[in-house]
């Protein structure tokens, strides 16, 4: 069984109290931090873990800390994304929802790294409960002498403010973030300049990930290098994955990098293969917003090795043949689940939530969505695949924030790797309907 370091005490009864989160050796990173280290020697140690974002670009952790500005006299944020509205992706709700001391020991430790005197977790506002669980728990590290002033003796002064965020899955992206936290609608900003400039009210700031923020716990408890020699190349430690679809076990799983996707869907210990005896069809590996992989390259690359959990494994083969961890949301398709309804479903909520400033997202999401519903409800032709692919590639890369992106790539993967069903679906609508093929999502009709 693989090492746990961010939920092995997940079910310890009590566990989401400060009492007992330290009893099982809570806080011992803001002990080590604040009373033996320097603030450089944190992010020294994040840089030697190999830590990459968990929120979904995989961007290295240390790197971008240490490019934040820090001119003198001028306030720093660190800022925590709890925002996680990506369809298929649940892991952080489960993090913060059975273990806030956990991401608050992370923010403080963090914080501390990064020099932030205040700083904020921005949390989806549908979350409202889990929210007050983490404004608990906060109240609890306040009175226990971990937030607030002189904090242990140290010295150091770190207040934390927990926030529900706008209701937008755009609000996820961080500078639509940081716009929504400073009271505006959620909208992205131009870049550069980078939040690690020009963030929070203007000042300096570093948004990070959940996840990521509480693996700095492990990280300063552990040292870097011991960080990353678990995992494999440039994909180190442990990740959560957020298991769900047609499996006999779904849920939230913390793997060690590099575990085989094989081992994941089949294993015992993971999520113990396709539900109801039926067979794989398709993946989606890392979220509603990566390339869907057709069952023969889920387990497999294009090149024949074994396909594995990893940032490289699974983007292995481009965009041709692979696709992208992203923020780990696992979603499994079996043989009964109709590409061409779920690629729509996936579309109705892109353009649902396009932010509407930039032009080939605001209207290419919605263009994509009228034609899948054409072609899922069996008036559309194959003019429309041709039609489809032309908007996809209008949208690609010419956006402010990569949201157009998001809903471009799932679409083209779709007819990249099931062509066949869609023209299906113009050549005998009646009988594709006729499947009464499921949703992998919660049915949105209206
Ligand atoms: C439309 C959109 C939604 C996003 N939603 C989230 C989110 O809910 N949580 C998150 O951590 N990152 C999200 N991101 C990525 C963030 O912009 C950012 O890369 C991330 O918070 C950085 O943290 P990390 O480096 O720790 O991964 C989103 C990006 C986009 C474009």
């Amino acid at each position: 069984m693989a090492r746990k370091l961010l939920i092995e005490h997940a079910d310890v009864q009590g566990i989401a109290s400060y009492d007992v989160y330290r009893k099982h050796g809570g806080y011992a990173s803001v002990e080590k931090a604040l009373k033996t280290m320097s603030p450089d020697e944190v992010v020294e140690e994040v840089k030697k873990s190999g830590l990459r974002g968990r929120g979904g670009a995989g961007f290295p952790t240390g790197m971008k800390w240490s490019f934040l500005a820090k001119p003198e006299g001028v306030e720093r944020h660190l800022v925590c994304n709890a925002d996680e509205s990506e369809p298929g992706t649940f892991k952080d709700r489960y993090l913060m929802e059975k273990l806030p001391h956990l991401l608050i020991e992370g923010m403080i430790t963090s914080s501390y790294a990064l020099g932030a005197r205040r700083s904020y977790i921005y949390i989806r506002g549908e979350f409202m409960y889990v929210l007050r669980i983490l404004e608990k728990a906060i109240a609890e590290a306040y009175a226990n002498g971990m937030l607030g002033k002189n904090i242990l003796g140290s010295g150091y002064d770190l207040d934390l403010v927990v926030t529900p965020g706008g209701g937008a899955y755009i609000c996820g992206e961080e500078t639509a973030l940081l716009e929504s936290l400073e009271g505006k609608r959620g909208n992205p900003r131009m870049k550069p300049p980078f939040p690690a400039v020009k963030g929070l009210w203007g000042n300096p700031t570093v948004v990070n990930n959940v996840e990521s923020i509480a693996a700095v716990v492990p990280i300063v408890n552990e040292g870097g290098d011991a960080y990353a020699k678990i995992g494999i190349e440039r994909s180190t430690g442990t990740k959560l994955i957020s298991a769900s679809g047609n499996l006999v076990r779904p849920g939230v799983y913390e793997i060690e990098l590099g575990l085989s996707v094989e081992e994941f869907i089949y294993g015992d210990d993971y999520c113990r293969g396709i539900a109801n005896g039926k067979k794989l069809k398709a993946c989606i590996p890392g979220g509603s917003s990566v390339p869907i992989l057709p069952h023969y390259l889920v387990t497999k690359t294009a090149a024949g090795t074994d396909r594995l959990m990893t940032y490289e494994s699974l983007a292995d083969g481009g965009f041709a043949s692979g696709s992208m961890l992203g923020s780990g949301g696992f979603i499994v398709f079996d043989e009964d689940q109709c590409i061409v309804r779920n690629t729509w479903n996936f579309a109705r909520f892109y353009a649902h939530e396009s932010c509407g400033q930039c032009s080939p997202c605001r209207e290419g999401t919605g263009w994509m969505e009228k034609v899948l519903y054409r072609l899922e409800h069996g008036t559309g032709t194959l003019e429309d695949i041709s039609l489809l692919e032309e908007i996809n590639k209008k949208i690609e890369g010419n956006t402010i924030c990569p949201l157009g992106d998001a809903a471009a790539w799932p679409v083209a993967a779709a007819i990249r790797h099931f062509r066949d069903e869609f023209e299906w679906h113009v050549k005998s609508p009646q009988e594709a309907q006729s499947r009464n093929y499921g949703l992998i999502q919660a049915p949105l009709e209206a």
